[in-house]
């Protein structure tokens, strides 16, 4: 019966992976999928994690299973980490995932149990995985308009006047820092207006949080999502610890709601754990493990946020010598936006024959449409030969 299976082309960013490993030429460069490295091009484990792992190592008694809904100690932390005090805590409650996806795909299962008819409206673009989490699901999936292309900024007027039309039919997701794939982000105003049309017009805000701490820093990069926790009565955070704790692999999320009270937030995550038991019956624990004795323990939460703001030193200095570097090649300032973007990627709006030209003749690894993961430029040479080919494939 398998040979009634179409041949599928695969998911762009996975394939670029495979590719990379593939290609033998000595100066390649990686500026696809999103992963942090370092200057020597390794994506390492974060110090705070090693000592950690250490730790659990020491201490784990067991292996037998954590509940469904993970361990209460993650899911508080990560209750803090996100929200803070921005809102009553007896009305949120968290679920454990396996990663950023798992967290969007069980949130996407308890929605559309609550609301099948609802749409979802997704950024154009948005990360490519974003519209078929929710279309498995079941939900209808439609796009709001977000990047100016000219300006290769987030076009924030078109956003407000696509979301005021919106209504208590519609649920809209949102990147809370770090635009994937665009590195553009919605402004303070920005956050202000669509939480007061949040409230206007009814729609429910569904926030993914996958990099939180890589943009502006771990508070500033939440405004937007605590702005909304304070204000709405229902939303939606699903958050991702692979970025900011480096645990890509270990498979470390959480989805989250904020509901009107203590007992319509019980019975909501009733739902979410349901969607949990028929996807993967339990999560992950070791992944999470860490991060809850990195939140609970002063020196290794400081050790922590120390190695973040470096990742995130890293990748401002990279955005400001890739944007100087280009503007010395091309002398205009057509690059400059490569400087406002924020987190780790930026949309540089290339098309086919140029990403194609990068890969095959200049061994430059870019996602279609010309997404660049920033981190993935080791050093000067490689933001300069970035650079030269680049301003080569746009001349
Ligand atoms: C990315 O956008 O490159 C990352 O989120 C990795 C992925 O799974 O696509």
């Amino acid at each position: 019966m398998f040979e009634q299976l179409n041949p599928l082309s695969g998911d762009p960013i996975l394939r670029l992976i495979s590719l990379y490993r593939e290609d033998t030429r000595a100066d390649k460069i990686d500026v696809g999928v999103g992963v942090f490295r370092n200057a020597q091009g390794e994506t390492p484990i974060m110090r705070a994690v090693r000592e950690a792992e250490q730790r659990l190592h020491d201490s784990q008694t067991t292996k037998t299973y954590v509940g469904i809904a993970g361990d209460p100690v993650f899911d508080d932390a990560m209750i803090d980490l996100v929200f803070a005090d921005s809102v009553d805590k007896q009305r949120i409650r968290a679920v454990q995932a396996p990663g950023g996806s798992g967290a969007l795909r069980i949130s996407a299962d308890m929605l559309y149990k609550a609301a099948p008819n609802k749409t979802v409206w997704v950024s154009d673009p948005t990360w490519g995985n974003h519209t078929p989490i929710f279309e498995a699901a079941g939900f209808t999936v439609k796009t709001y308009p977000y990047l100016n292309t000219e300006t290769k900024m987030v076009d924030e007027e078109k956003v407000i006047d696509a979301l005021s039309k919106l209504g208590s039919d519609d649920i809209v997701l949102l990147h809370g820092c770090c635009h994937n794939p665009t590195g553009s982000d919605i402004s303070k105003a920005g956050w202000d207006r669509i939480t007061e049309l949040a409230v206007e017009r009814g729609f429910l805000p569904f926030i993914d949080l996958a990099y939180q701490g890589l943009g502006l820093g771990l508070e500033d990069d939440l405004y937007g999502t605590r702005k909304l926790a304070a204000t709405v009565s229902d939303l939606v955070v699903t958050s991702s610890c692979s970025k900011n704790f480096g645990l890509y692999r270990d498979r470390v999320g959480c989805a989250m709601i904020i509901a009107k009270d203590s007992q319509a937030a019980d019975i909501t995550k009733g739902h979410l754990t349901v969607a949990a038991r028929v996807a993967y019956s339990m999560p992950p624990d070791h992944g999470a493990a860490m991060v809850g004795i990195i939140m609970n323990d002063a020196g290794l939460r400081q050790m922590w946020i120390d190695e973040l703001t470096e990742m995130r030193g890293r990748i401002v200095d990279l955005r400001q010598q890739l944007s100087a570097k280009m503007r010395d090649i091309t002398g205009t300032q057509d690059w400059d936006f490569i400087n406002d973007h924020r987190g780790m990627f930026s949309l540089l709006c290339l098309d086919k024959n140029q990403t194609d030209t990068l890969v095959n003749e200049h061994s430059i690894y870019i996602v279609g449409g010309g997404r660049i993961n920033i981190a993935g430029l080791q050093n000067e040479a490689q933001v300069n030969r970035f650079a030269e080919c680049l301003a080569a494939v746009t001349r």
